[in-house]
């Protein structure tokens, strides 16, 4: 069997970090099948333009023949699933993209990798691995006084977001159950850093802040994120593909568990450093509280004991050197901001904020 990886969802935020990662790590070939919705951007790929081991094929998870068609042609020796609807926010907006692609694509995906696992020789299904890449909000919200999520806490799913990656699980748990396909699932929390589409917290605050906009803070601002830098995830990665123990769940996270407020304010002093405004005088000046999400989670927090421990990953950036690295590449690539931030943006930022901070 070749060495070859399918990635879904390549030219999105994590994807594309993971894509770029893997080629600079490990140097074998990459087919990255991406539809390219609004989250999707070739632009994050730029650097492997001339680069023969990175194939991009544009498509989408729920079509059959092209999933086939890829698998039977590039042979991959597994399959690294990014590809989802991921926004919390436009769930509840719109839910229906988020059935489509998150469940129903990753139904798809599994049963076109079934029909082609099957037809393996022994040697190569016992090699092959499909990764699933899903999230920590899969189970729910924790009180202040609770222990961080582990591994085997129950799914409580509040989100039309989280409600469809966790049954996105189920599903890569059950085919693995029912027909021995070799998964592995990973639950990462909250990631940041390079290419995020500026709709999430970090670079929305980054880029308004820069505009001198007004920061928009949801309800008090005491939610609780544990954040981790996407370098750090796409390692974690890396480290569960080659070393996870096969049907098994992993937990990812950054032991950086950090209110809202926190982040926003840590974003700002990084700015005021970095690229102080005299007019603005301190950014944390625009910090502005907006009506809060709906069913907004208070609390996530990951117990990521179990990868440090059975497969020796920790995470390499704290949430000083991480947030201060994030800051700067946004300062630094204020061109690929100006090709994310037009009319679909646009049009996104009036529908989620209305009046507070159009
Ligand atoms: P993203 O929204 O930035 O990127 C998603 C990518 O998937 C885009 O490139 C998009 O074009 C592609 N895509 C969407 N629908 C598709 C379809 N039907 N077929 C093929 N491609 C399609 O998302 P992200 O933040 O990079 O998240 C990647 C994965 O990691 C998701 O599965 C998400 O649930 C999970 N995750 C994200 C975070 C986070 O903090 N961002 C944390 C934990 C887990
Ligand atoms: P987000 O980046 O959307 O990630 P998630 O909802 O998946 O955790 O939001 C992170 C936190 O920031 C979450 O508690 C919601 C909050 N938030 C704001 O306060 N203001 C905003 O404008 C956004 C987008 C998020």
């Amino acid at each position: 069997m070749n060495k070859t990886i399918l990635v879904t969802g390549g030219a999105g935020f994590i994807g594309s970090n993971f894509v770029l990662d893997w080629i600079t790590e490990e140097g074998t070939a990459i087919v990255n099948l991406d539809k390219l919705t609004y989250a999707g951007n070739l632009n994050n790929l730029a650097s492997l333009e001339n680069d023969e081991r990175h194939k991009f094929v544009q498509g989408g998870i729920n079509d059959r023949d092209l999933l086939s068609q890829l698998l039977k042609t590039h042979k991959p020796c597994a399959i690294v699933h990014f590809a989802a609807e991921s926004h919390v926010d436009r769930s509840i907006h719109g839910p229906e993209e988020f059935i489509q692609t998150n469940i129903n694509g990753t139904f798809h995906l599994l049963e076109e990798a079934r029909a082609y696992w099957q037809e393996l020789d022994e040697k190569d299904q016992a090699a092959f691995r499909f990764l699933h890449v899903s999230t920590d909000e899969v189970y729910g919200s924790l009180e202040a006084d609770e222990p961080a999520f582990s591994e085997t806490n129950m799914y409580q799913p509040n989100s039309p977001y989280s409600a469809s990656k966790a049954a996105s699980d189920h599903l890569v748990r059950a085919y693995h159950h029912t027909y021995g396909i070799p998964v592995l699932t990973t639950n990462c929390s909250n990631n940041y850093g390079p290419y995020q589409f500026p709709e999430k917290l970090v670079p929305l605050v980054i880029l308004n802040a820069l505009n001198r906009k007004k920061l928009p803070v949801y309800g008090d601002g005491l939610n609780i994120r544990d954040w981790l830098y996407v370098s750090d995830h796409c390692e974690a990665i890396r480290n569960v593909l080659a070393k996870g123990r096969v049907g098994e769940v992993y937990n990812i996270g950054g032991w950086n568990e950090k209110t809202n407020l926190d982040v926003v304010h840590t974003i700002c002093s990084i700015l005021d450093e970095l690229k102080p405004n005299a007019e603005i005088g301190e950014y944390a000046s625009l910090i502005t509280r907006v009506k809060d999400r709906a069913g907004h989670d208070r609390r996530y927090a990951i117990d990521a004991h179990k990868i440090e421990q059975e497969l020796g990953w920790k995470p390499k950036e704290s949430f000083e050197s991480g947030f201060r690295k994030t800051v700067k590449w946004y300062l630094d690539n204020l061109d690929w901001v100006k090709n994310v931030t037009s009319g679909e943006y646009m049009h996104w930022m009036k529908k989620n904020y209305t009046e507070e901070i159009a």
